[in-house]
């Protein structure tokens, strides 16, 4: 593997999946792989899960990682080619991302979009920069338009939990305070059509997810439809896609009820957190015996580990 940015660097889904459960059964069994590696980790938002699991993971490898807080406490990247740096940038990409290859052999970035001009965040300027001018693996710590460690995450901890070859895995739409990116749900998408499964993805309307992302899975403004005989019930929410970044008046009530759940199949609830408790989803499912958020928040090292793994592999 020579970078993870998305789905497509992953090959085979299944197949990676089946790796990383192998890799669980023996975490430690690549204790070395890494030694005298560094993997840099540059985080220009908040992250929780993400900064500790992939770090976590680097160590199970035998690596050291530097983390940079590139928000905080390094200087403003400029990002324009040609530009008059005569503001408040002091560094250009060309610059800081030749610097951090020299020190780092493997990258991971955090970059979200900022969901005012999505032809900006839907081509990813930040990420491609950096892998345009970095020259070391480039792995996605969640970008403008997706979360591809978080899906990778979601599709183990479904691999490992499910009783069937083909679960109907429904991805709902969920009422928060703020607008969200859309990045968590494009990639669960893309990521949940490439496992085989049944996938339905159901939202108000105004909230429809950029079509290239859907390929493969059904749509549907109808909720409860959509949760009969739901195998899992993955949580969410999102801004608008086509009102870009916008949060149009909802119709009904999406918040994911007890009730509500009565017509899936026992569907196990999913969420990648951080989650906004009786906002976006209520007490009584987050901490019911169907819920897999924890799981799913130990696979991030899981996952982290086995494309961490691969890239080196590779190298
Ligand atoms: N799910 C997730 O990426 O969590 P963090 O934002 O805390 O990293």
């Amino acid at each position: 593997m020579k970078q993870f940015l998305s789905v497509k660097d992953a090959g085979d889904v299944p197949s990676l999946v089946q790796e990383a459960l192998d890799l669980k059964e023996n975490i430690g069994q690549y204790s070395d792989l890494g030694k005298g590696k560094t993997l840099g980790l540059l985080f220009l938002n908040p992250s929780l899960r993400t900064r500790m699991s992939t770090q976590r993971a680097a160590y199970n490898l035998g690596m050291n990682v530097i983390v940079l807080n590139l928000d905080k406490d390094s200087w403003q990247i400029e990002f324009e080619d040609g530009a008059v740096m005569n503001s408040t940038k002091s560094e250009h990409i060309k610059e800081a991302a030749g610097v951090i290859s020299q020190y780092c052999d493997i990258i991971g970035l955090r970059s979200f979009p900022g969901l005012v001009d999505r032809e900006k965040d839907y081509t990813e300027q930040i990420l491609h920069s950096f892998k345009k001018y970095c020259s070391k693996p480039l792995i996605s710590l969640e970008s403008g338009t997706r979360h591809p460690l978080q899906s990778f995450a979601d599709v183990i901890t479904i691999a490992e939990t499910s009783t069937q070859a083909k679960p109907k895995v429904v991805l709902t739409w969920a009422p928060h305070i703020k607008a969200l990116p859309q990045a968590v749900p494009n990639s669960f998408a893309e990521w949940a059509v490439a496992t085989g499964a049944e996938v339905v993805i159901t939202q108000p309307r105004g909230y429809e997810l950029a079509p290239e992302f859907c390929q493969g899975a059904e749509i549907t403004y109808d909720q409860d439809a959509a949760l009969a005989g739901a195998d899992y019930v993955y949580v969410k929410n999102w801004s608008a896609y086509r009102e870009y970044g916008a949060m149009p008046q909802v119709e009904g009530d999406w918040l994911l009820t007890s009730d509500k759940m009565n017509a899936t199949n026992h569907a196990k609830v999913m969420h990648c957190l951080p989650v906004r408790r009786n906002v976006e989803l209520i007490d009584a499912l987050i901490d019911g015996p169907d819920s897999l958020v924890q799981v799913q928040a130990g696979h991030r090292v899981t996952a982290a580990q086995t494309v961490l793994k691969k890239i080196l592999e590779t190298a």
